[in-house]
C-alpha cells in the first residue's frame, strides 16, 4: 500500500472520514473556477470511489493531503491515468494534478506533494514520462509545473476533448517532464 510522506505532509490512500472536507473543498467556487462547475458532495464521493479504482487497476490515483502538524485535510495530489470518454491528444499518458483547500494555498504544500508523487512515478513506477494539463489562464496551477521543472511547448496546445471548442475553459496547456 502506497504511502507517502514529506518534511510537512502524508499523502495516504482515500479514507471515507476524508469526504465532509473534501466536499467542502470541491463546493468553494473558487477552488472550482478553472473548471465548468462546482461538485456536490455525492460527485465528490463518486470521485472518491473512482480514485479508489483507480488504486486498485493502475496502482496509483490522486490521494489526499494530510498535514502532519494537525492532521488536517489539505485538498489532493497524485498520479492519474486519464480516463476522459475522448481520447486525449497525448494518450496514453500518466498526469500528476492537484487541487487544494483555499486555506492551503500560498503555503507551498502543492509542490511539496507534488515532488513526493513525481519520484514515486520515475523511481517506483518506471514511468517514463509525467505530463500535467490546466486550463490556460489557470496560472496559479502552471506555476506549480513550473517549479517542478515541467515544460510546456505551446505546440501541445489543446482544446479538452470534454468541452466544447467554444467553451472559455477548453483552451489547455500541457507541461511535460521525462526521466532524465
Ligand atoms: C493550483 C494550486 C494547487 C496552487 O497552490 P499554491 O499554494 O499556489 O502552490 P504551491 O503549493 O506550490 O505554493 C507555492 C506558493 O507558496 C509560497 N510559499 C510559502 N511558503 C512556502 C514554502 N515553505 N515552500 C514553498 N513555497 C512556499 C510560494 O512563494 C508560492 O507563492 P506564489 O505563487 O505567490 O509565489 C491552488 O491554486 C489550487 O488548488 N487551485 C484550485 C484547483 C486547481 O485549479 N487545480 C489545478 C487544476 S489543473
Amino acid at each position: 500500500m502506497i504511502r507517502l510522506e514529506t518534511e510537512r505532509l502524508i499523502l495516504r490512500p482515500w479514507e471515507d472520514r476524508d469526504l465532509d472536507a473534501f466536499a467542502a473543498m470541491n463546493s468553494d467556487p473558487e477552488v472550482m473556477r478553472y473548471f465548468p462547475s462546482v461538485m456536490d458532495r455525492d460527485g465528490t464521493s463518486a470521485m472518491m470511489e473512482r480514485a479508489r479504482a483507480k488504486l486498485s487497476a493502475d496502482g496509483f490515483c490522486v490521494f489526499p493531503v494530510e498535514r502532519k502538524a494537525d492532521g488536517a485535510f489539505l485538498g489532493f495530489v497524485g498520479l492519474n491515468r486519464p480516463s476522459y470518454d475522448k481520447p486525449l491528444p497525448f494518450d496514453p499518458c500518466v498526469e500528476i494534478g492537484w487541487r487544494l483547500a483555499r486555506h492551503a494555498w500560498g503555503l507551498g504544500y502543492a509542490t511539496e506533494a507534488a515532488r513526493a508523487w513525481l519520484r514515486f512515478g520515475f523511481e517506483t513506477l518506471g514511468l517514463d514520462e509525467i505530463v500535467s494539463f490546466t486550463a490556460q489562464d489557470n496560472f496559479p496551477s502552471q506555476k506549480v509545473m513550473q517549479r517542478l521543472g515541467m515544460v510546456r511547448d505551446p505546440a501541445d496546445d489543446f482544446l479538452h476533448p470534454m468541452l466544447g471548442p467554444d467553451h472559455p475553459l477548453a483552451p489547455h496547456v500541457l507541461y511535460r517532464l521525462a526521466r532524465t
